[in-house]
């Protein structure tokens, strides 16, 4: 079934400097549902309340659905017209109203899942940013605040579960099998944090009392046998609730907080008040079936969702141009939490691994964006790694620049000041700026300018008096839409080691870097100093500098800072790979020995230890090159990688050689072991050596959990060994009924770094266990594919053709989901003339389909630009 006609695609863009306040508020909503799988009546009773001076129309957002009756302080109204999807209701001189509108939809045919549709004969609801206004008719402007009182009523046994945000407060039977239940949420919130779920659901309960005394009920809701496998989420969430109320003063207020998983979702999850609706992948975990990833994607996900609840819905967004208002101070909260939880240094390495990964290619590309953009046509394309995760990088930049304390005088000042409104980026800063006592107008450019800065650094030698002195350039990069960029302030932490008789200062220093060029005096070195930049990576920036040979070594295995000794490995793997792609002779040794060192050194932490000894990914790698040679970067970092193991193969074969830890064994040491085992392995294989394969299968075989199961299949499936098939085959009917494990299987094949990837990636597609209407299934196989680079990028352009093909076939169920497929081809101008011709032809092609939805159109319109 398509929905595609209620998605027009003629483009418009709609401005942040158009804003103007709502006309109409509407302070008390009433909604009540009669549920059905394929037919679903809504009837709103909206109380509008004007705030405009003169009489204005009252516009009411709609999209695929059409009033079957306007009413108008209780009687039948005729002075209403449909311009497009939305209702504009005519009230005269009113000033306010009580506007009643009746709908019918159809969950059933929801394949969008944006607004109320049907996953496994439940119902649910999904409305941010714009899908209330595909339930009923509404202003569906995050400005527009209202009570809401919910009453749904459904078949019983369909349907024996009723949910909504708030509390329940009444309930009961009705005829013929039917019941309803009444729910009411005391907090004024936006349309997009409304949500309703209706279905045969079971319940892990729990409770936690807050820091005044109050017993709050806790419920994760999940399909039947599904529930123990919620234990981890539930414990994520008694911790956010414990840690937002000792970092950030934050309570909860509601006396309940639900949480249903679902398996068909095109995001992560939605902190929808009181009644969060969660993808299962981010509920469901246990050894078995989930890695200490996934253990840790559902803490993290988890206390994201529960910290919007302050930072998002008590405060919540102006417009939807403020994304990254509650979208990054969720995440850097997130991220800290995370980091308390486990390892501050493993964490900060994988969000900063992320960011490089995600971020810095888009903000290199055609869509490009600033934190708080200016301009949008389809605001779903906006819920992108810049808004998420370097709107986090601008909040942390404003903590590290002012500290701790004073940071909490600021969000505490923020929480005081914008309690229950809508508010801005700008009320943001400015809450820090008066709170944490900081003048924050040049750092205000981190909202308004796209790009990564680059900063390059060179150290200068007052030869008469041993004088040494920092100079420091930034550069910020031409945008779309921005070719002049002012400089910006970067706070840089920085440490100039004295490694000779310490005369030097050796304490770390904050750099404000707040021009195009500055020069920071270091002090009086006898030798040059060896200099630690960026530390803890203080700044979301490109840092060049030219390092004298050892340096990188030194650092990597001496720098305080576990950041700073990451970077230096990393730095030194990537400048032996980008020598070996441009053709140059390059040498291992460095390499090999600096491992060596760090496996072999006194860091105790396993996870650290095999977070800094694993290559750059093939895409990073690429990065660091004007055009990309996908082949080459394969071939070359295979090379190294087997050099590595076979130059250590006694110490990663004494790795695998220990005891693994239970999987049940959840500890950061425990997960930290396995990661290791996992690289050790990864690096044998890579060698070639005879038993390699036999290795990994005797892993895959006696894992007792999924990490180590899910690790040795991956390194199998990029061989050619008879143990691959196999392994293939028993992972495949181990798990073929469910849907998590088996998203994994099809994942796995997807990132190999055979050859005939692109190929097995389409024969995948065309197996019975693949579906398009299921987005988790959908990223697993073709996601997979364009985070392999050179399976993506393979010379003959199959890669291009079967994302080209899955956009187009999936956009008419699923726009959001194909829309973010589309990056991956917009990177065309950093590949070359021959492949950058295949590229931009499959854009085209994209665009040249009639019916296109207007996600899909702006991204691959943008995307030839
Ligand atoms: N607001 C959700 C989050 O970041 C993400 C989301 C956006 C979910 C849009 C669904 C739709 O927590
Ligand atoms: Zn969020």
């Amino acid at each position: 079934m398509t929905d595609a006609s209620s998605t027009p695609a003629i483009p418009v863009t709609i401005h942040r400097g158009d804003y103007r306040p709502p006309e109409w508020q509407v302070p008390d909503i009433a909604l009540d549902f009669a549920l059905g799988i394929d037919e679903t009546r809504v009837s709103a009773r909206l109380s509008v309340v004007r705030h405009a001076d003169a009489p204005a129309p009252l516009l009411l957002r709609g999209d695929g659905i059409t009033p079957a009756e306007v009413r108008v302080d209780g009687s039948v109204w005729n002075d209403w017209r449909m311009e497009g999807g939305d209702l504009i209701v005519d009230l005269g001189e009113r000033t306010a109203a009580m506007v009643e509108v009746d709908t019918v939809i159809n969950p059933a045919t929801n394949t969008q899942l944006m607004g109320l549709y049907a996953s496994n004969a439940m119902l649910c609801t999904q409305c941010e940013a714009e899908g209330f206004r595909r339930i009923t008719f509404h202003p569906d402007r995050p400005d527009v605040l209202s009570r809401y009182r919910v009453r749904m009523e459904g078949d019983k046994a369909a349907f024996p579960i009723l949910l909504s945000n708030g509390n329940c407060v009444e309930q009961g039977a009705g005829e013929g099998g039917r019941h309803w239940a009444l729910w009411e949420d005391p907090w004024p919130k936006p349309s997009y944090l409304f949500a309703l779920v209706a279905g045969d659901l079971v319940v892990n309960r729990d409770s936690f009392t807050t820091m005044s005394g109050r017993k709050v009920e806790l419920g994760i809701w999940v399909r039947a046998g599904d529930e123990d496998r919620t234990g981890h989420a539930m414990q994520a969430l008694k911790d956010s609730m414990a840690w937002d109320e000792r970092v950030y003063g934050r309570e909860y207020d509601l006396d309940l907080f639900n949480i249903v998983a679902v398996s068909d979702f095109n995001m992560g999850a939605m902190e929808n008040k009181g009644l969060n609706v969660f993808n299962t992948r981010y509920i469901l975990a246990d050894p078995d079936t989930a890695t200490d990833m996934d253990y840790d994607g559902v803490e993290g996900v988890v206390a994201h969702e529960y910290f919007h609840n302050w930072s998002g819905n008590r405060v919540t967004c102006r417009d939807w141009f403020q994304l990254s208002l509650k979208e990054g101070f969720t995440v850097y909260r997130d991220q800290s939490f995370s980091a308390d939880m486990g390892s501050p240094p493993v964490k900060r390495i994988e969000d900063v691994r992320l960011l490089r990964a995600a971020q810095f290619p888009e903000d290199a590309g055609p869509l490009a964006h600033p934190i708080r953009p200016d301009s949008f046509q389809e605001i779903s394309n906006f819920y992108t790694a810049t808004i998420y995760n370097k709107g986090a990088e601008i909040i942390r930049m404003m903590a590290t620049m002012v500290g701790p304390e004073r940071f909490r005088k600021g969000t505490d000042l923020y929480f005081d000041r914008h309690d229950g409104e809508a508010a801005t980026c700008e009320d943001f800063v400015k809450a820090i700026e008066d709170g944490a006592g900081i003048d924050l107008t040049q750092f205000r450019l981190w909202y308004s300018q796209a790009g990564t800065p680059r900063i390059t650094a060179r150290i200068a030698t007052d030869e008469r008096n041993g004088e040494r002195t920092l100079h420091l350039t930034q550069v910020v990069p031409a945008t779309p839409g921005q070719p002049e960029k002012a400089p910006m302030l970067i706070p840089l932490r920085i440490k100039a080691y004295d490694l000779d008789g310490g005369h030097g200062v050796e304490e770390e220093q904050l750099v404000l870097l707040d021009r195009t060029e500055m020069a920071v005096p270091l002090g009086h070195y006898r030798s040059p100093p060896m200099l630690s930049l960026n530390r803890g990576f203080s700044a979301p920036v490109i840092v060049d500098f030219a390092r004298e040979e050892g340096e990188l070594e030194w650092l990597a295995a001496n720098d305080d800072d576990p950041f700073a000794r990451y970077e230096a490995l990393q730095q030194l793997m990537l400048d032996t790979l980008v020598t070996a792609v441009s053709g140059k002779a390059s040498d291992a040794g460095a390499v090999v020995d600096a491992i060596r060192q760090t496996l072999t050194g006194s860091a105790a932490d396993p996870a650290f230890v095999a977070e800094a000894v694993l290559l750059p990914s093939e895409a990073f790698i690429g990065d660091q090159m004007v055009i990309v040679d996908p082949d080459a970067i394969r071939r070359e970092r295979l090379a190294l990688q087997a050099a590595i193991g076979t130059a250590l193969e006694s110490e990663w074969r004494a790795i695998l050689g220990q005891l693994a830890p239970a999987a049940t064994l959840l500890t950061p040491l425990a997960k930290g072991r396995r990661r290791l085992r996992g690289v050790a392995l990864a690096y044998l294989a890579a060698t070639g050596m005879g038993d390699a394969s036999e290795l990994a299968f005797g892993i895959f075989s006696g894992a007792d959990g999924m990490t180590e199961r899910q690790a040795a299949l991956a390194t199998l499936a990029h061989g050619d060994s008879k143990e691959r098939a196999q392994a293939l085959d028993i992972f495949y009917r181990r798990y073929r009924d469910n849907p998590l494990v088996l998203d994994k299987w099809f994942q796995v094949q997807a990132w190999s770094l055979r050859s005939d990837t692109v190929a097995a990636v389409a024969a995948l597609a065309e197996h019975p266990d693949f579906t398009l209407t299921n987005p988790n299934r959908v990223r697993a196989l073709y996601g997979a594919l364009s985070a392999n680079q050179a399976a993506f990028h393979q010379a003959d352009g199959a890669g291009y053709r079967l994302i080209a093909d899955l956009v187009l076939a999936l956009d008419p169920k699923n726009p959001q989901t194909a829309a973010r497929m589309i990056p991956p081809l917009g990177r065309w101008k950093r590949f070359g003339d021959a492949r950058a011709a295949m590229m931009k032809a499959e854009l085209e092609r994209i665009l040249a389909q009639p019916g296109l939805s207007r996600d899909v159109t702006e991204q691959a319109s943008k995307s030839l630009l």
